[in-house]
Parts: structure tokens; C-alpha cells; sequence
């Protein structure tokens, strides 16, 4: 064995690290409008079926592999089984660089319009004028690239300060605060008149509106919320310490991440409805139609700041958890030092962040498989290589490991894993028939 690996400082402190890797864009941003593409109340209902049935065993799954190795996805892997099942590791690596790429692009524009709603610039605009907006700042060829530079620049600086120093002391800062913002912003956007209509919405299920593709979205969006199939909470599972109840913790942070969602969808759908707007406008929803319902409300220049600094907060905390898969393989595989793999990374990822965001403008018409740059790199992350990776992990813990995962989670006296067999059960048969259900399924579209 190596020199000691880096624990976490408190267990509190891996909870906020945690749970900032999975509370994302994914909660706030994705959440709410597939919520409102997919018949609120009802896609709800099964997204908190997917993450109760396979969400909590896969997060407990990842930190297990990382605890038992204290190593890094690929070197996890080998260790446990050989060489063989090291590719897991590797194509979890590689995702992080993709979903990196575009996540500084998107975390850019949320920076952006701190900015715009701070100013006032987006001041009496309707829906359509805010689009227009929109649609042109993240066409023009170097604003939003500015803003990604931005936002690179704040994910390495947490990144360079090490585990405990950088992210864990961020994050227990950062994760409250957001705390705050979205409970402020949810009590606001329920007590707007006519709100009643949004909140009926989302928590009435609609079951008219689901459809097959319905539980396919929101299993892999289970799977992007929790930061779960590429190795993210393998890599912080390596930096907890034994003395640490995995289970517990896990759910802990599976319940914080669901939270967050569901306050997400709480904050924004009774808000659009009583502006009077539809929650259909898909990935737009956000920068689209809330700041017209920013500018609707009294105090919105101010709950509009906030919403996007929460936004940014959420953005940071989770871009710190994927360039920490990276840096963690090129400190414990290649020898690099910390602050040269942060710092190269974040060039690299920048890098491949450029054509993501020309993508949105002068690069519109360069698509792959009918997709734009950025939507191909969604996509390929979201649909494609975080369910495989979930699906082989979930195998991998299940069959290869079985009871030896059970007995590394128990390897403490006090800590029991409740239900064993059963979670057992769901890695073996549950997860993988589900998820490749999804996949099959993604294949006939
Ligand atoms: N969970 C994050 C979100 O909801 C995204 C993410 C995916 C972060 C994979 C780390 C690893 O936005």
C-alpha cells in the first residue's frame, strides 16, 4: 500500500461533499422541466420510485468499491478483479471529461445571468424577448465562452486545495447556503396568487401524460442526479474512512439530492403557472420563461439573483466532484501532483468546452447523429455511458463481489447494513434488468 490515502475531516463534511456532487444541474435546471414535459405530479411519483429501488443501492454500491480500494475508478476495478474490469473505471474517466465539457458551458450561462438579472437587463421582457435574448448570448462566438473560463477557473481553485481543505470546507459552506436560497424561493413561489394551479400540477399526478419513455427518462435521471455509473462516488467513497457508516451516510445524501429536486420543482412550476406560462418549454425553461416570471413577481430582481447564484452554487459544487475522478487518477496512476492535474485538466476540459458552446451559434450546423455538439455530449453521457457503467457496476458489486462488498460495509462492529440479501438482490436483478431495459430501449429511438 501507497502512502495513506486523504480522508474526509468530519462525516459531515463528506454528506455536504456529496451531496454537492449529486445536488446539480441535474436537480434544478433538468428536474422541473422534465417534471412539466412528463406529467408533473406523475413523473415525480416514478422518479422517487427509481431512485428508492435502484438510486440508494448504486450510491451504497460506488462508495463501497471506493472505500474497499481507497483508489481511483480504474485502479479500483483492477484491484478488486484484474486488469479485465479496469475499463469501467477507464470509460468513467472519459465520461467525466464529456459531461465536464458541457457542464462548464451550461454553468456559464447560469453565471451569466447572475449578471443580467442583477443589472436589470432582463427587466420587462416577455417570454418571447427572453428568449431572444437567451438564444443570442449563448449563440454569440466569446461572451459565453468568458463566463465558462469563469466558472473553469473557480472548479480548479476548489479542486487544487485538496479533499478536505478545498472541497469538503466549500461545500460545507456552499451546500447550506443553497439550503437557504431554495427554501426562500420555494416559500415565495407557493404563496404567489394563483400558484395553487402549478402545485396541483406537480403533485396531482397526471398519468395520461406517461408513456413508456416516461420511466426511461426518469431512470436516467436518476442516475445523472445522483452522480451515479462514472466513478464520481467512487472516488469521494475512496477518501471516506472505515470508521464511517456507509449506509447511513449514503442515504443521507440520496435524501438530500432527492430534496433538492423535488424543492427544485416546488420553486418553479407553481412560479410559471401563476405568471401564467406553460412548464413545457424543455431545457429553455430556466432561461427562458423564469426570467419573465422573475419579472412578474414583486422583489424579483432579487429572487431572480438568488435563483441563479443557487443555480451556480449547485453547478460548482458537482463540475468539483467530476474533475476530482480525473485528478484523482493522474495523482494515484500517473504520479502527477494535484495542482498540475487540476490545472491541466481544467485546460483540457475548457478546450473541449469551446465547441460545445460554438455549437449553440456559428457552429449550429455541425451535429453528430442529429444532435448538436452539446446535445450529442448530453446525450452520450446521460443515455449511453453513466446506465452502462451503472449496469456494470451494479453487476460487478452484485456477482463478483456479492458477500465480500457486505462483509467490507460491515467490517466494523457497529455497522450493520440493513436488508443485505435484499440489496443484494436489487444489484444482481433489479438494477441491471431496469437499466438495460432503458438501454434497449434508448436503441429504438
Ligand atoms: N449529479 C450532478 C447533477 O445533478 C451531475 C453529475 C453527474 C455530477 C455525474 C457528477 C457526476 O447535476
Amino acid at each position: 500500500m501507497t502512502a495513506q490515502r486523504e480522508n474526509w475531516g468530519t462525516r459531515i463534511g463528506f454528506i455536504m461533499a456529496a451531496a454537492g456532487s449529486a445536488v446539480g444541474l441535474g436537480n434544478i435546471w433538468k428536474f422541473p422541466y422534465m417534471a412539466g414535459d412528463n406529467g408533473g405530479g406523475a413523473f415525480l411519483l416514478i422518479y422517487l420510485g427509481c431512485v428508492l429501488l435502484f438510486g440508494l443501492s448504486l450510491v451504497i454500491a460506488e462508495l463501497t468499491i471506493g472505500r474497499m480500494t481507497q483508489r481511483n475508478p480504474v485502479d479500483a476495478f483492477h484491484r478488486l478483479a484484474g486488469p479485465g474490469w479496469a475499463f469501467v473505471g477507464a470509460m468513467g474517466v472519459a465520461t467525466a471529461f464529456i459531461i465536464l465539457s458541457f457542464y462548464v458551458v451550461v454553468a456559464g450561462w447560469t453565471l451569466a445571468y447572475v449578471v443580467f438579472m442583477g443589472s436589470g437587463a432582463l427587466g420587462h421582457l416577455n417570454i418571447d424577448q427572453n428568449t431572444e435574448i437567451f438564444t443570442r448570448f449563448v449563440a454569440s462566438p466569446v461572451e459565453p465562452l468568458v463566463y465558462a473560463a469563469i466558472f473553469t477557473v473557480m472548479m480548479v481553485g476548489v479542486v487544487l486545495g485538496g479533499v478536505a481543505s478545498g472541497i469538503e470546507r466549500v461545500s460545507k459552506w456552499l451546500m447550506p447556503l443553497l439550503f437557504v436560497l431554495l427554501v426562500i424561493l420555494a416559500i415565495r413561489s407557493v404563496t404567489l396568487p394563483g400558484a395553487g394551479e402549478g402545485l396541483s400540477f406537480y403533485l396531482n399526478p397526471d398519468w395520461s401524460r406517461v408513456s413508456s419513455g416516461t420511466w426511461g427518462a426518469a431512470i436516467s435521471q436518476a442516475f445523472f442526479s445522483l452522480s451515479l455509473g462514472m466513478g464520481a462516488m467512487l472516488t469521494y467513497g475512496s477518501y471516506m474512512s472505515r470508521d464511517q457508516n456507509l449506509p447511513r451516510d449514503a442515504a443521507m445524501v440520496v435524501g438530500l439530492d432527492t430534496l433538492v429536486a423535488v424543492l427544485a420543482g416546488l420553486v418553479i412550476l407553481p412560479a410559471v403557472f401563476s405568471a401564467g406560462f406553460e412548464p413545457t418549454a424543455g431545457a429553455g425553461l430556466t432561461f427562458m420563461t423564469l426570467p419573465a416570471v422573475f419579472d412578474k413577481m414583486p422583489g424579483g430582481v432579487f429572487f431572480g439573483v438568488a435563483f441563479f447564484v443557487l443555480l451556480a452554487i449547485a453547478a460548482l459544487t458537482s463540475a468539483v466532484s467530476l474533475l476530482e475522478v480525473v485528478v484523482s487518477y493522474f495523482v494515484d496512476n500517473r504520479g502527477a501532483r494535484r495542482g498540475a492535474a487540476a490545472i491541466g485538466t481544467g485546460l483540457v476540459v475548457f478546450a473541449i468546452g469551446v465547441p460545445v458552446s460554438l455549437s449553440q451559434g456559428i457552429w449550429s450546423d455541425v451535429t453528430i447523429g442529429g444532435k448538436s455538439i452539446l446535445d450529442a455530449a448530453d446525450y452520450f453521457t446521460t443515455a449511453v455511458t453513466m446506465p452502462v457503467g451503472g449496469l456494470l457496476i451494479s453487476l460487478f458489486v452484485g456477482w463478483v463481489l456479492g458477500p465480500r462488498a457486505v462483509e467490507a460495509i460491515r467490517s466494523t462492529p457497529d455497522h450493520r447494513l440493513p436488508l443485505a440479501g435484499l440489496w443484494l438482490f436489487v444489484l444482481r436483478f433489479v438494477a441491471p434488468v431496469g437499466i438495460g431495459w432503458v438501454l434497449l430501449q434508448g436503441l429504438f429511438f
